[in-house]
Formats: C-alpha cells, structure tokens, sequence
C-alpha cells in the first residue's frame, strides 16, 4: 500500500498519523518513507531564493502560530521566515516586513497550471488559499 502526500511526509503532514495508527494495529507492517521537495524548497527554486547561508537559521511555522513567534523571528535580520497556511498572519507579516525593510516572497498552487509567485508586498491579503507559501529570506543587505 502507498500513501502520497503533499511535500515531504515529515512536515505538516498526517502521514505519520496515519503510519502509527496502521502499525499500532498490524505490527508486522513496515513503513518506507520516500522524502519530498518541501512547498518552501520549491517556492525559493522559482522565485530563485537563497534560503540560508552558514550564519543564517529560520522558523518554519504555519499561520496557527502566535504571533509574538513570527514576529521575532522577522525582528531578527539572521532569521529566515516560512510560512504555510498563512491566514491571517499573510497581511501582519506584509505590514511587519514593510516596516521592518524585510522583503518576502508568497506562492500559490506550486506546481499547477495557477500557479503564482508574488512579492510579499504585492500578495493579496485577501486571497490566502490553502495551498499558499510564504518566504522572508533573512535581510542580507547590511552584512
Ligand atoms: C499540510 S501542509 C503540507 C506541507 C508539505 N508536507 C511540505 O513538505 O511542504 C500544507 C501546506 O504546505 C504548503 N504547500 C503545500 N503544497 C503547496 C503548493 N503546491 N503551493 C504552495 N504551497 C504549498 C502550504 O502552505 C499548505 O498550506
């Protein structure tokens, strides 16, 4: 039996859910994990974005996140942002960015004929599908 999934199956996923329930009933069932291209992996190779240099570290969340957490990690110019499912945190995170001099990218069903890769300051606050992606690289500019 496969399951497939969106990305890699170790990340936001129910994979694993789904893996532990199966073997808590049939123990004698095994489970290979075949690794994925993560959405934000996908989204930096589009938008051709350099995630992270050897200095740089970044919080992978999703916009179910508290917002005090995003918000250091934008405060912090070696910290690179992700966010999946944004929500409502897209347009804190436009406003934050803006006034922070923080530039980001946002994309939307990667990988379909819809697709689309947008600045953070043009993304549509209103429009926040579920398949949506959000980078703020780290600020590069003053190093
Ligand atoms: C349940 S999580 C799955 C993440 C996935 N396991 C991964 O490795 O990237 C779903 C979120 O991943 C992101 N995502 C997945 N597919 C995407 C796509 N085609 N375009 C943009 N974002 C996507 C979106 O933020 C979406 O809300």
């Amino acid at each position: 039996m496969a399951w497939v999934t969106l990305g890699d199956p170790g990340i936001y996923s129910t994979f694993w859910l789904l893996a532990r329930a199966v073997q808590s009933r049939r123990q004698t069932v095994g489970v290979e994990v075949v690794p994925g291209i993560v959405a934000f992996s996908a989204l930096a190779a589009r938008a051709s974005v350099e995630l992270l240099d050897d200095e740089e570290y970044m919080l992978l969340a999703t916009g179910r996140a508290r917002w005090e957490v995003v918000e250091s990690a934008l405060d912090d110019p070696r910290c690179g942002l992700v966010l999946y499912k944004p929500g409502e945190l897209l347009g804190r995170t436009k406003l934050a960015g803006r006034a922070l001099g923080r530039r980001g990218v946002v994309g939307s069903l990667l990988g379909t004929p819809q697709a689309t890769v947008r600045t953070l300051e043009e993304a549509d606050e209103e429009a926040t599908a579920y398949l949506t992606t959000v980078i703020v690289p780290p600020e590069r500019g003053s190093r």
